[in-house]
């Protein structure tokens, strides 16, 4: 269980340029929260600790308060192989409402509450697991706040960390063998680079319509008619009219909606037209049905060492050739794709991509 001293994250150089304003991440921590029992939100600032929201009756074992509702995405986003549990917290009497395609609108004293563990061996998801870290969004009225709480060597409490850290892992790979990463909790500047989707203003990513419209996590009934039901969810339409990702390996859904689903997920909360790549003009939002803005035939903005030598961001028919693929395989710090949250290639989201292209009819002049 033993991690490592405090280390400043490096940020991706290419990212450095695009440092946002309007963090909120920098104020000097304080919480001042109700004395008594149940989860309690500071008007203001983050906590110190982890345990001062008495979200969990038991950290180390993530015994969750009855009144934090778990839930899950149709497709996670790729973390270097850690295991995620994810929760939201409703202020008494307080709603989510219903929006078509961007995150659902929170009341102020709402928190989203995302947990990362490495399991000791993959192959057994019951058994043991060291806990990293506990990411939460907190509604407040200037807005959402965003922190990151590493655990400590006994996993009963968790220090937040405003400037990220650094966590030597090991685990047991899908494949029987060990494997190992620097595992990385991001500062506020690299939560706000990805949740800063449209104009660096922070906001959840994953509690939208289309990755919400799943199963329950216990697996009886529908997550969202579930939210309905219970007086969460406010402001839905007609359940058939709410959209979908199909999860990577969705055997009745088609290769083209799977692969826009994962890059949607994966990518698009910079690859939008203000978000921190809105510079570059490669849209991967599910939405963008323009092909030169999902990058088929587009000439990339940066040459020499980012292109691998290829011409195109994608080339139909051509994995190989297309820089899109190139990015997801590399591991260096300057080219990689997601520019930020991975160190380790994605094996399957990979093959997903690579599939798409391959399968895509036409070609490039
Ligand atoms: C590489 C981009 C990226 C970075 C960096 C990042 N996040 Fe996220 N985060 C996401 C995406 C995408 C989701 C939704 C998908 C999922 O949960 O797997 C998400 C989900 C979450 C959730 C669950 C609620 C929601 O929005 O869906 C919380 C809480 C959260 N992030 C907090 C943080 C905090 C705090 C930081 C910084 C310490 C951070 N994240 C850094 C991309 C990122
Ligand atoms: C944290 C923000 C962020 C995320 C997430 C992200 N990117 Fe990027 N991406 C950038 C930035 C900034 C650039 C421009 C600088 C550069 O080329 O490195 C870029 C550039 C690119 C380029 C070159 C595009 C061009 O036409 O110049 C490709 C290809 C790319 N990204 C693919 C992806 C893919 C695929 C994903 C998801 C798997 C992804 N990116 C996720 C920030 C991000």
């Amino acid at each position: 269980m033993a991690h490592r001293p405090a280390a400043r994250v490096r940020m991706a150089g290419l990212l450095a340029g695009l440092a946002l304003a309007g963090c909120g991440g920098d104020d000097p921590p304080d919480c001042e929260v109700a004395a008594g029992t149940g989860p309690v939100m500071p008007a203001t600032g983050l906590c110190r600790q982890l345990s001062s929201y008495r979200l969990f009756a038991d950290l180390a074992a993530q015994t969750a308060d009855p009144a934090l509702v778990p839930f899950d995405v149709a497709v996670p986003l790729f973390a270097d192989y850690t295991v995620k549990q994810r929760w939201l917290y409703l202020p008494p009497g307080g709603t989510a409402a219903w929006r078509d395609v961007d995150a659902f609108e929170l009341p102020v004293g709402a928190m989203l509450v995302k947990s990362f563990a490495y399991l000791d061996d993959r192959r057994a998801p019951t058994g043991g697991r060291r806990l990293l870290e506990t990411r939460v969004l907190v509604r407040q009225v200037g807005g959402w706040k965003a922190g990151a709480y590493v655990y400590r060597d006994d996993g009963r409490d968790a220090d937040l960390a405003p400037t990220g850290d650094v966590l030597d892992a090991t685990w047991i790979h899908d494949d029987g063998a060990a494997r190992s990463n620097r595992y990385v909790v991001p500062d506020p500047n690299q939560c706000l680079n990805c949740h800063g989707e449209h104009m660096a203003r922070m906001a959840p990513l994953g509690l939208k319509a289309r990755h919400l419209n799943r199963p329950a996590l216990d697996g009886t009934g529908d997550q969202l008619q579930r939210w309905i039901d219970a007086g969460l969810l406010t402001g839905a339409p007609d359940p058939t009219t709410w959209p979908r990702d199909p999860a990577i390996d969705d055997a009745g859904a088609s290769l083209d909606d799977r692969a826009r689903a994962w890059l949607d997920v994966s990518c698009a909360h910079c690859h939008n037209g203000t978000g921190a790549a809105r510079t570059v003009g490669l849209d991967l939002s599910v939405g963008q049905l323009n092909r030169e803005a999902l990058g088929v035939c587009k000439a990339p903005v940066a040459g020499g060492a980012a292109t691998g030598g290829r011409r195109y961001d994608i080339v139909p028919g051509q994995p190989d050739q297309s820089i899109l693929v190139f990015r997801l395989e590399s591991t260096d710090a300057e080219l990689r794709m997601p520019a930020l949250g991975r160190n380790l290639v994605d094996a399957d989201g990979v093959a997903l991509v690579r599939a798409w292209i391959a399968a895509m009819p036409g070609s490039c002049p």
